[in-house]
């Protein structure tokens, strides 16, 4: 197939590891026959210093006419909390503009990293869970104030966007063990209220095969670290998902592994790794690129169907993992840089018998 993908590597190892998905991306369309077209935009940082705005007009317009958009990260200390226009206003304004109210995170543990993680092994073997966080509500989006010495960020929901985003998480876990973990703080806020009757409405009704269980935000902040493995499918509010799904990165390893998928109505999706722009380290080719690799299988998967081709960079990157080719972050006395990570996958995906 023929497919458009818009580019946008935003600030600090965004240019770095985006490489490293387009080279696999590459790899994939020689392999299987299929054709990757890249169109490159700025978005963030970069695009507040060439324009003044983080999301040009021309970066929404072209993301809406592609079949996916690959994305690196956006921030830095160039522009911190205190500039008037910052570089995640445009990430956010982006999710928005495109829809893209579910964020599919999926934690998985690769066998051979298991000692790498923080956790005892015991603890984190047999996790798979994949955290439905909702990306286009909440306190992200609600009205904000400053009065002198006073501030405001309200937290609103409706019933439509719980839904919405709940039937998605509720249609994955259909897909795998069938289990629906839907957290909130319900015993404080009103949108948490309602959030859980839209929740048991929904499962209950649309879902009855489900096993759905409610829980506190914050006992699922301890839950996840006490009893990872026995997480389904995890949803949750917009801030809550970016809190709890930094915290579940650990159970990997390294938060460099995460990917993620945001999806809307439509086909069209943004796949981006879940880490930040990592400033302290940009430009030295030492990130981690196996986030975002696993974010453009997620691309394949979710946004151009190619089920086959998502298994094999799949698969490639779990093979790469197992023979070691590990930057700094989990192999300190033998580490590989960005590009050399990047290569080994791509080789893999090349010459898949090799191995
Ligand atoms: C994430 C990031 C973003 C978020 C920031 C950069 C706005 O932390 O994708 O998790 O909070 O959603
Ligand atoms: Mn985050």
């Amino acid at each position: 197939m023929k497919a458009i993908i818009a580019l946008l590597p935003g600030d600090g190892i965004g240019p770095e590891i985006t490489v490293e998905a387009v080279r696999a991306l590459h790899a994939v369309a020689s392999r299987f026959g299929h054709n990757f077209i890249f169109e490159q935009a700025d978005i963030g940082g970069i695009a507040i210093d060439k324009t003044g705005k983080a999301l040009p007009q021309e970066t929404v317009a072209l993301c809406k006419q592609s079949h996916a958009v690959l994305l690196g990260a956006v921030g830095g200390p160039k522009w911190g909390p205190s500039s008037k226009v910052r570089p995640e206003q445009g990430l956010l304004g982006l999710r928005k503009e495109l829809g893209l109210f579910a964020n599919l995170r999926p934690v998985r543990i690769f066998p051979s990293l298991q000692s790498h993680s923080v956790f005892r092994p015991e603890v984190v073997q047999g996790v798979d869970l994949l955290v439905v966080r909702e990306l286009t509500g909440g306190i992200y989006f609600g009205e904000k104030r400053r009065e002198g010495t006073w501030a405001m960020d309200a937290c609103t929901y409706s019933e439509a966007e719980v839904e919405r985003v709940v039937r998605r998480a509720a249609l994955l876990a259909m897909s795998r063990r069938k289990k629906l973990t839907s957290v909130d703080k319900a015993n404080v806020l009103e949108t948490s209220r309602l959030w859980r009757e839209v929740t048991e409405r929904v499962v209950k009704r649309e879902f009855p095969q489900i096993e759905l269980e409610h829980l506190l935000v914050d006992a699922c902040a301890m839950y996840l670290i006490r009893r990872p493995s026995e997480f389904d499918v995890i949803v949750t509010e917009n801030m809550f998902g970016d809190i709890l799904t930094d915290e579940a990165s650990m159970l990997s390893g390294s938060i460099g592994l995460l990917p993620s998928a945001s999806l809307g109505e439509g086909r069209l999706g943004l796949y981006e790794p879940i880490h930040g722009s990592a400033p302290d380290i940009a430009g030295r080719g030492i990130a981690n690129p196996y986030g975002t690799l696993s974010s453009a299988a997620m691309l394949l998967r979710h946004s151009l169907g190619l089920e086959k081709e998502a298994l094999a960079l799949e698969e490639a990157i779990a093979q790469s993992i197992q023979k070691g080719a590990l930057t700094v972050d989990l192999a300190p006395a033998s580490p590989l840089s960005t590009s050399e990570v990047g290569h080994s996958v791509e080789a893999l995906l090349l010459n898949p018998t090799s191995s």
